[in-house]
Formats: C-alpha cells, structure tokens, sequence
C-alpha cells in the first residue's frame, strides 16, 4: 500500500515534491494539498488530481486522509509545521534547511524525538543518483580517506519575495545553498566525524538586501578533513552545482546541472522551461533529462518512504539538518568576527576524540615515503624522509 501524502506549500518546491511522488506509476498519492492562497491551492490540487486542498495548514496536517506530511513552506514557518505535525501526531518530513537556526531545527528534532515521530530531513541533494554512487565509491574506500570535500550551488538567485526577506528567510545564500553543501561535505567526510569550527567569507555583493548574497566557507573536522561550501545568488549563467572529493587514493568530480553532457542549441523558438534557474531559452542550453530524478527528489522520497514502513531512520533526519544548521550558525559567527569560530553542538551522536588523520607510509625500516615521479627521461624519482632525523632526500632510479 502507498501513502498518503498532505502537502503544505503550492510553490515551487511543493510542484516539484507532487511530480516526483506522482510520477513512474508510483503508488505514493498527494491526498491533501495546503496553500496560503485559495488560487494557489485549487491550481495544484487541479494539477496533481489531488482530492482535498485548503487554506489552512492545521487542518491539512490533521486531515483524516493524512498519513504524512511533507513540507514546503517558507523557512520561518517549518518550525510551526512541525510542532502541529507532533500535535497531531503525523509523520513529517520537512524541506531544507531545517531551521532558521540551530535553535529553531533543535527545537523540531526534540519534539519529533519525544513524540516517537518518524521524521525526514528532505535533502535531495545527498540523493541525487550521482551523489549515491559517489558516497557509494567513498564508503568502499576508492578515494582511501577523504581530506577535502567541496561542493559549490551557486545561481542568480530564488524565486519568491520571501526568500529576500532575512526575517522569513533567516539568511541569505549560506543559509538557503550551504545547508546543501555542508551536508554533502559531511556525508564524504563521515556523518560520525565531529564537524569542530568554521571560517567563512561572506558579502552582499550585487543585491540590495540585508543577506549575503555570496559566501564561501571551510567547515574543519576533528579528523583533520576539511569541508568547502561555495554559494551564491549572483552568479550568472544558471545554477551550478559540482562537487570535488579529493581523497589519500582518489578524486571524484561530479557536475549535476550545467554541462552534464546535455547541450543543445535554439534560436529560441519555443521560448519554453530549460531547466531550474536557466537564464536563458535560447542559444546553446544545458537542458536536465530527468530534474527530479537527477535533483534527488525520487531517491529520498523512496528511501524515506522505505524507512517509514519498515521502522527504521532515513539517510537524513532531523538530526542531520540539526547539526547543518548548527554548522551555519558558526559560518555566521565567523563572517563577523573573520576567526574560525567553533561549532556548538547540544546533540552529538557521532565518534569524539578521533586523532588527527595520518597518511605515513613506510619505505624501509629508516624512511618515511613522500612521492615518486616518471621524469621525462624516463627516471624514476623517489622522495623519502629519514624517521629520526628528518632529513628529506630522493633517489633516482635510471630508466634502462
Ligand atoms: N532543493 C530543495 O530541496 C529546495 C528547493 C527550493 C526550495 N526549497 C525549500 O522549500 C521551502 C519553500 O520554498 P519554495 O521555493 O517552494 O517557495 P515558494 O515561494 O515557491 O512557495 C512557498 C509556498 O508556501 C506557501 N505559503 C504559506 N504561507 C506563506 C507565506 N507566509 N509566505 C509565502 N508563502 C507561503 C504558499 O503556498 C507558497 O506557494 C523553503 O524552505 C525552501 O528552502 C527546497
């Protein structure tokens, strides 16, 4: 048997949430839809075949039709969702980021925890089809140990007015595009791996408005890796999203939107929908197959749906968006101050103490090895380090 699933937000992410649950034949139905705007809600609900719409959120969540709820509101309202969710007693899964704050998202997951609630932390961006093969790689040690973990979502910025209000919103772009990032940097690096402080650039560059509308941070994990988020809401040319693992035995690159090896070119004829946040629908384009499948969306819905029936924790919880926005909060600190600022955490479940990471490998009972090369003669340099007296050397072995 499917589910069935009460909406709360007619916008742009409650469309995409209604596509990925109704497509491929899926057994998953949207039985109740909530919009702040009658119009709102009758268009969806037109839309989707969805039966029951209504203007008024408490009623949607306690709807007798309701077996979960996934929201979609703006930022400042999730708190408000979740508490009438754990009123009612209804499983949730909510949207990005959790919080407007580390206070607000610690608030969600006490109360679903104390409830017995199951509860999602939707971040579609850990389940894009690309990212599960990678973390997949990761985990089975291809890149051996992860030391460095980038991932970039930059565009020329969001949709609705209430995204640009800091009060509704509660950020800028590393509130709305690092909570993405930051929570891929943690799955590469290890969700059990302490995240210990944070340094962050951040500058309202372009738009006139209180939040940053750019930021590039670095996240410092006890292990010693180091995570990158780069976010924007001036960039120009589309959204952007490419992640880099670089790890003791490997590198991963990937690039989930722009040039994914779909280009096409048009005069611009049908002046239709490319693509979330193309700027352009004419010239050479960089159209997505599949963007709910390649954006994350079936993955999660699957995996949360899965984990609901089956009783057990989705790959993302409230506790995860509890510690990324524990992270931002840090981020934010530190664009004040410009130090790293450290992350507090009242909820930690993962490893403490683990020992700064050690790449060591031995050459011969005295020398440490540091590289080797093929020179272009075809020599072969050694780079070694005595273990006592520290002294580096290299050694040539001659191409015969
Ligand atoms: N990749 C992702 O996971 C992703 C992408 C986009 C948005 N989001 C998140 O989804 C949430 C909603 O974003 P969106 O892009 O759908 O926004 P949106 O403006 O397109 O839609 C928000 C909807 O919320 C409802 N609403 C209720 N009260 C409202 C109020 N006071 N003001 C405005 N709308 C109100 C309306 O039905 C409205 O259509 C945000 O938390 C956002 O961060 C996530």
């Amino acid at each position: 048997m499917g589910k069935k699933v009460a909406i709360l937000g007619g916008g742009f992410i409650g469309r995409f949430y209604a596509e990925s649950l109704h497509g491929q034949r899926n057994r998953d139905r949207v039985s109740v839809v909530y919009a702040r705007r009658e119009e709102t809600a009758t268009r969806f609900a037109q839309d989707f075949n969805i039966p029951y719409w209504t203007t008024n959120m408490e009623e949607a969540i306690a709807h007798p039709e309701t077996e979960v709820v996934v929201v979609g509101l703006p930022n400042n309202l999730h708190l408000d969702a979740v508490l009438l969710c754990v009123k009612h007693n209804k499983p949730v899964l909510c949207t990005k980021p959790l919080g407007r704050n580390a206070e607000e998202a610690r608030q969600m997951l006490e109360a679903v925890e104390s409830a017995g609630l199951f509860a999602g932390y939707m971040e579609d961006l850990c389940y894009t089809p690309k990212f599960l093969k990678s973390l997949a790689s990761v985990k089975s040690g291809a890149i051996g140990t992860v030391l460095w973990a980038k991932s970039r979502e930059t565009h020329p910025g969001p949709h609705s007015e209430w995204f640009w209000n800091i009060e509704m919103a509660g950020g800028g772009a590393i509130l709305d595009l690092g909570c993405h990032c930051i929570e891929i940097g943690r799955n590469f690096i290890g969700k059990d791996i302490r995240p210990v402080e944070v340094m962050c650039w951040a500058d309202t560059q372009v738009k006139p408005i209180d939040a940053e509308d750019h930021a590039i941070g670095l996240v410092r994990y006890e292990n010693g890796a180091i995570g990158q988020f780069e976010v924007s809401w001036t960039f120009r040319g589309g959204m952007d999203l490419r992640d880099e693992v670089m790890g003791s035995e490997g590198t991963i690159w990937t690039n989930s939107f722009l040039r994914t090896g779909f280009d096409m070119f048009t005069t611009g004829k049908s002046n239709a929908y490319v693509a979330e946040k193309a700027e352009s629908s004419s010239g050479w384009l960089f159209p997505v197959g599949d963007e709910v499948h390649e954006l994350g969306y079936t993955n999660m819905f699957t995996d949360m749906f899965n984990a609901l029936e089956s009783g057990s924790a989705c790959a993302e919880t409230f506790y995860d968006g509890y510690i990324v926005n524990a992270i931002m909060d840090a981020a934010y600190l530190s664009v004040k101050s410009k130090k790293w600022e450290p992350i507090v955490l009242a909820h930690w479940r993962g490893q403490t103490g683990v020992p700064k990471m050690s790449g060591y490998v031995d050459y011969d009972d005295d020398h440490y090895f540091i590289k080797d090369e093929i020179m272009p003669n075809g020599d072969i340099k050694v780079i070694l380090k005595h273990k006592t007296s520290g002294l580096i050397s290299e050694t040539v072995k001659r191409a015969s």
